[in-house]
């Protein structure tokens, strides 16, 4: 079958990703999706067995950094699309890795670019119906004071963390394409997401498990720091909207208007999953456990997404209170989902499926 569109989703196996890909596979059955993963820890086919059999779906196992391995797939599959979303994403490894995110991060990402340049550079028809989507966070404009106005797509780029210096730097890059080659890019700044299918080492996912298991819950420093959480399936339907509709060289940041102290969270979701258990009403309250802070922690992000909102009206379609007890029952509803990750088993899942290939 000749496909309308070819386009290669990175990182379609970790938490965003796969989100982007089951949406994108289900609602274009005229495009291929290819998604490209290393399944490192945060990746597991698991997140997208539900659409593995589609058959506008294929995966491949490959590492971002492998210029040679990027170009073979983007000639292989004469891809138009890039939407890349792999990436090491946890700020507290990266600060005891940071080698790991410079690598992953900014040449990944640059390995890609590249990539794609000469693929479309050779192409008759040169860049015109193509697309290079960049995924990026809000951490890369730094940390705000409690009474700050919000990030804009105009706020100057501050990082702080080996993570998000890393993110900056990719998303330079990207700009740096799109000035220098003309190649049409466009880049969103999100905030922090929760939702299925997320790998328990971020604060969400973490709180829910460990309030079943009844095991401590890490709390940094006195929990007063702000994250604006947004809901997986928003972000993966913005995503969706801006790749179809954003004008070469364009960003947007993309955020829930949902500003959170962690403390606030982490007893709400403390209180909804002990009724969901039918505990008695603050029975796990002393599972909280102040801990020494993040080093360098960010004091607060908060996003302003009024450019998205106005240019291509997305809005979030989820108040917090709805999204986060969906949340809580796909980790409830999925318990063995949880326990195999946290096991590390999650990590045999590819070579149960596929052999050693
Ligand atoms: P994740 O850690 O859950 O998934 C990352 C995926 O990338 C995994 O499947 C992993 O196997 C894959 N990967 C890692 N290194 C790779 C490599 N070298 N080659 C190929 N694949 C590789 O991450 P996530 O939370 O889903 O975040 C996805 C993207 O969205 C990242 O770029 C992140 O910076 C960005 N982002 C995340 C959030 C958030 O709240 N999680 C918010 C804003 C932006
Ligand atoms: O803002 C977008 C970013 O959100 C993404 O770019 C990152 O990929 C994603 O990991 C996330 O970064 P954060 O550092 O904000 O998320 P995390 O879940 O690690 O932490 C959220 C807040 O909770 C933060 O203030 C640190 C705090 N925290 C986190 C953990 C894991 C705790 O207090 N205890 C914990 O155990």
């Amino acid at each position: 079958m000749k496909y309308q569109r070819n386009i290669i989703i990175t990182g379609g196996a970790g938490f965003i990703g796969s989100h982007v890909v089951r949406l994108m596979v289900q609602k274009y059955p005229q495009y291929r999706i290819i998604n490209v993963d290393l399944l490192t820890y945060a990746g597991n086919l698991e997140n997208v067995a539900d659409v593995a059999d589609a058959p506008n779906y294929v995966f491949r196992r490959a590492d971002i950094t492998d210029y040679p391995a990027m170009l073979a797939l983007m000639e292989e599959f004469s891809v138009d699309g890039v939407i890349h979303l792999a990436a090491e994403s946890h700020v507290d490894r990266s600060i005891t890795d940071p080698f790991s995110f410079a690598r992953t991060n900014v040449m990944g990402t640059l390995s890609l670019l590249q990539a794609a340049l000469n693929t479309w550079k050779a192409t008759p028809e040169g860049f015109s119906g193509k697309m290079f989507y960049h995924i990026s966070t809000d951490e890369v404009y730094g940390a705000l004071e409690m009474d700050s106005p919000m990030f804009t797509e105009k706020t100057p780029y501050s990082p702080h963390s080996p993570y998000s210096a890393s993110k900056a730097s990719s998303d330079h890059f990207v700009r740096a394409f799109h000035d220098t080659y003309g190649m049409p890019t466009v880049i969103t700044n999100c905030s922090n997401n929760y939702g299925p299918n997320q790998f328990p080492e971020k604060l969400i996912p973490l709180v829910i498990n460990n309030v079943i298991n009844r095991k401590p819950i890490p709390v940094y420093g006195r929990g007063l720091n702000v994250r604006d959480w947004l809901y997986v399936k928003d972000h993966a339907r913005a995503i969706d909207l801006i790749f179809h509709n954003a004008q070469p060289g364009e960003s947007f940041n993309i955020g829930g208007c949902n500003e959170w102290r962690n403390i606030d969270i982490v007893k709400l979701i403390i209180s909804l999953v002990d009724s969901r258990l039918g505990r008695p009403e603050g029975a796990d309250d002393d599972l909280i456990t102040y801990v020494t802070d993040r080093a360098g922690h960010d004091l607060r992000y908060a996003i302003d997404a009024t450019h998205l909102t106005s240019k291509l009206g997305w809005k979030p379609s989820l108040q917090f209170r709805q999204g986060i007890s969906e949340t809580i029952d796909w980790y409830l509803d999925n318990k063995d989902w949880m326990d195999r990750i946290t096991a590390g088993e999650y990590k045999n899942y590819y070579s149960r499926m596929y052999g050693d290939k």
